[in-house]
């Protein structure tokens, strides 16, 4: 019996008592492995009580990442609905490009609740402690090679859009798609393409959000922040993660029926420092100037003295009240 069978029968009619003696005649077993099974539930996180008459009811599914508990939550045609869920990786974007290359399809979902070597753009580490949501998902888009980096840009509006609906935050994209609340990072994201980009184009998109664990978890140098330091209180990371997913489909969507200017307008209205002034690092070069949104192909446009400046890799760094550079 697989303990997934139990959570069926006690979802079919939400906040209704189901007996054991119902389950174990139902899965053909007997009480005291229901019991069992129950048990662990409780310890993976699901509140469950138990009355002697009436039976057994869930009363509140876990926050903590849980494959069944987000597989209920999703409405999306295509994405999330292979998931792999591990306590530990090393990284989800290493894990997700091995099964791209094994043949994994659209939309599978790659979770760990730490990653022991996670990795964050410009070839730097990313702090994975337990109770992030550390998430890759395998793409297989309809677009070129051309619109890869858009779909990375799409997805950091799609998690700006899901940290709003959920708990009304308003979340700013520094470009190209850190996640900024306050001057403070609180997600990243990192997109890599599989293999060669040709017949079958691939793309693994890694999201990291620093959600259920205090800042002091992170060292301070890139100046993070967290949900649980924002809000007070600890997210369901399943809830986060099927409204992330949903809206990650729509912009993909979108972006398949070349609807490149409308991604433009959403990441643009949801951009920091916009006409500021910032600093762009590219490898060893500094470029200072006025930020002035991004191209139809998604670099960033700099307006300097020597005239409009387009980069397509690099790190922005914004100027603080104070003039210092973050
Ligand atoms: C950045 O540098 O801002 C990007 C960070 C991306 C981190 C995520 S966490 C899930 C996925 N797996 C990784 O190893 N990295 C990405």
């Amino acid at each position: 019996m697989a303990r997934q069978d139990i959570l069926h029968l006690l979802t079919a009619l939400p906040g209704e008592y189901v007996s054991g003696e119902k389950i174990s005649q139902q899965l053909n077993v007997t009480r005291a492995s229901v019991w069992k099974q129950i048990k662990l539930l409780k310890e993976e996180g699901f509140e469950i009580e138990a009355h002697t008459n009436k039976g057994y009811c869930i009363i509140k599914t876990p926050l903590s990442l849980n494959e069944w508990v987000i597989k209920q939550m999703l409405s999306t045609f295509s994405l999330g609905h292979s998931i792999i869920l591990q306590d530990e990786l090393p990284s989800t974007n290493i894990k997700a490009k091995e099964l791209a290359r094994e043949g994994g399809s659209h939309g599978e979902v790659i979770l760990a609740r730490r990653q022991r070597a996670g990795r964050g753009r410009m070839q730097r580490g990313w702090e994975s402690p337990e109770g992030g949501l550390w998430m890759s998902v395998i793409l297989r888009p309809k677009l070129s090679l051309a619109d890869a980096s858009k779909v990375t840009l799409a997805a950091s509006v799609a998690i700006v859009d899901a940290l709003a609906e959920l708990y009304q935050l308003q979340v700013g994209i520094k470009w190209p798609n850190d996640l900024i609340y306050n001057g403070h990072k609180l997600a990243g994201i990192l997109g890599e393409v599989v293999g060669e980009w040709n017949s079958v184009q691939t793309l693994i998109l890694g999201m990291g959000i620093n959600a259920n664990f205090p800042r002091e978890k992170l060292s301070m140098a890139t100046k993070p922040t967290t949900l649980r330091d924002i809000l007070g209180y600890e997210v369901d990371l399943n809830k986060l993660t099927a409204t992330i997913l949903r809206h990650l489909e729509n912009q993909v969507a979108d972006l398949e029926k070349n609807l490149f200017e409308e991604l433009c307008f959403n990441w643009t209205a949801r951009a920091v420092g916009l006409g500021s002034e910032v600093k762009v690092l590219r490898g060893e070069q500094i470029f200072h100037g006025i930020f002035h949104g991004i191209s139809p192909d998604g670099e960033l446009l700099l307006s300097t003295e020597q005239g409009m400046e387009r980069f397509s890799a690099g790190e922005v760094q914004l100027r603080s009240k104070s003039g210092q550079y973050f």
